[in-house]
């Protein structure tokens, strides 16, 4: 396993794997790592020749200062782990400075509406940090594919047009959503559940099944509003949003039509803890 903390020495190592042919995967993330995070390193490892694995907690996409501070921060653990994953890894932890230069602020990007529903809708600046960082290692590791989970669907869906839109030469690839044994998506934040709260958290994936069986036969705006009274009726979850839209568009529909793609989308805390998660309904 290689750890580069430097942009320089890092592109010169991919060079010259470039150069040799060598297909490059790269599987941007926060660290705490967890199953899930594993779960992209073990798909771009299947179809990458050479793997990148960043580790950037990244300050322009916390619209919290107080959110930003909280993020764990375990390289110690991460390293050790992803040195048990696979021992020719390359891993990226630079710090802000050597990845933004002084200036650690923001470009601003159009991603065609994408980023004002759901999560742009509640997290302020939250995808221009994202688009931010994600071109930033793109144009320092320049990979061939890069690995992004299905968990946070509406970014991954802004990272193709992010690439679409700049015209980037990589190829974009979702992975699906690794679940806990309960049902509850793997995040690090189920670290800080307590234990109730995390057993009463896989309340969102029941909720999301039968939100999808009973979108065969109901109206989304009638499944919407009985999933609003599931949770009023749900003391441990506070709904922050629940919302079904078009999976390509991300716009929340009014009606079903034939032939379109439509994905369930949840919101919610627990105590202070903000979970997401989200479900194909129709394919
Ligand atoms: P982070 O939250 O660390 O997640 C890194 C990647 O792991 C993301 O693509 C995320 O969707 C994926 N992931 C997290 N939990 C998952 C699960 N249970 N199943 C499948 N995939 C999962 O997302 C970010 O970091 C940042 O926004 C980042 C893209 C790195 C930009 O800073």
């Amino acid at each position: 396993m290689q750890i580069f903390k430097e942009k320089e020495a890092l592109k010169r190592t991919l060079n010259t794997l470039r150069s040799e042919g060598n297909i490059i995967g790269l599987v941007p993330t926060m660290g705490a790592l967890h199953e899930g995070h594993f779960s992209l390193v073990k798909e771009a490892l299947r179809s990458s020749d050479q793997v990148v694995v960043s580790i950037f907690v990244n300050p322009t996409q916390f619209d919290n200062p107080e959110d930003l501070d909280k993020y764990p921060r375990t390289l110690e653990k991460d390293l050790e782990l992803l040195k048990k994953a696979h021992e020719d890894l390359i891993i990226f932890t630079p710090n802000a400075v050597e990845l933004y230069g002084e200036r650690v602020t923001s470009e601003h990007f159009n991603f065609e509406g994408l980023e004002k529903v759901m999560e742009g809708r509640f997290r302020n600046g939250h995808f221009d940090g994202v688009g931010t960082v994600i071109k930033l290692l793109f144009s320092i590791i320049e990979p061939h594919k890069a690995f992004f989970g299905e968990k946070d669907y509406q970014q991954l869906q802004i990272i193709r047009k992010l690439t679409e839109r700049q015209q980037l030469p990589v190829e974009i690839i979702g992975c699906p959503i690794l679940r806990e044994d309960s049902g509850l998506a793997r995040s690090s934040r189920n670290e800080r559940l307590s234990k109730v709260h995390r057993e009463k958290a896989a309340f969102i994936y029941q909720t999301l099944l039968k939100t999808r069986e009973m979108f065969g036969t109901k109206s989304a705006e009638y499944v919407t509003r009985w999933v609003e009274n599931q949770f009023q009726n749900y003391p441990f979850l506070k709904l922050e949003y629940f919302e079904i839209a078009n999976t390509k568009t991300l716009k929340k529909i009014n009606r079903k039509r034939k032939g379109n793609q439509y994905r369930a989308f949840i919101a919610a805390y627990a105590d202070d803890i903000r979970l997401i998660d989200n479900m194909p309904l129709n394919n």
